[in-house]
């Protein structure tokens, strides 16, 4: 696929998918998924566990993985559409498709939530929206907790 002809708008989203996201995937450094249309990239995404330090996810977290010190998570490290396609639902359509990846992988290892760092207040608006909570007031990083997904009526995603 092209990914040199990729491009979000975001000059760091689409300096990693252009130059490191191959690596990224192959190297399961990360695990990235494309959105394709027609053999085109239209977006992607990449997620990867992560281990939250204890009272930085939520007081429930806090309490649920106090005797391990520390929240088990899949961390949700970009999304990007295709800039001249945005707008017309790919961007949720990859956020359905990442919870539903980390709806898969809890079924075999312990996952708490899905997080992720909103680049800045105008998306953290649009994922609050998505359903996902700040895991601390004033700063950009936030989460979904699973049973929220499940709540939702999502379900794994399957191979
Ligand atoms: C954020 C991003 C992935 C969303 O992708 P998308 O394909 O446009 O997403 P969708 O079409 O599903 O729309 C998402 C929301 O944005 C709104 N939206 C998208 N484009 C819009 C536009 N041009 N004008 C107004 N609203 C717009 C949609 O109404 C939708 O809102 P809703 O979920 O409340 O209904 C995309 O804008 C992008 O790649 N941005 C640059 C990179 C970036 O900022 N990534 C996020 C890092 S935290």
């Amino acid at each position: 696929m092209d990914r040199a002809a990729f491009c979000c708008g975001e000059p760091e989203l689409d300096a990693f998918f252009r130059v490191h996201a191959l690596d990224h995937h192959e190297g399961h450094k990360a695990r990235v998924t494309v959105g394709l249309h027609d053999g085109k990239v239209v977006g992607f995404y990449w997620l990867i566990a992560q281990s939250f330090p204890l009272n930085k996810v939520s007081a429930e977290a806090e309490r649920l993985f106090a005797h391990l010190g520390a929240t088990p998570c899949g961390y949700l490290g970009m999304l990007g559409t295709q800039q001249d396609r945005q707008g017309n639902g790919i961007g949720k359509t990859l956020m359905l498709h990442a919870m539903r990846q980390t709806l898969a992988i809890a079924e075999r290892l312990g996952v708490y939530a899905l997080t992720l760092e909103a680049i800045n207040e105008r998306r953290a608006r649009q994922y609050e929206r998505w359903g996902f909570k700040y895991c601390v007031e004033g700063a950009l990083d936030m989460y979904i907790a699973l049973p929220t997904i499940r709540k939702a009526g999502l379900a794994p995603l399957r191979d």
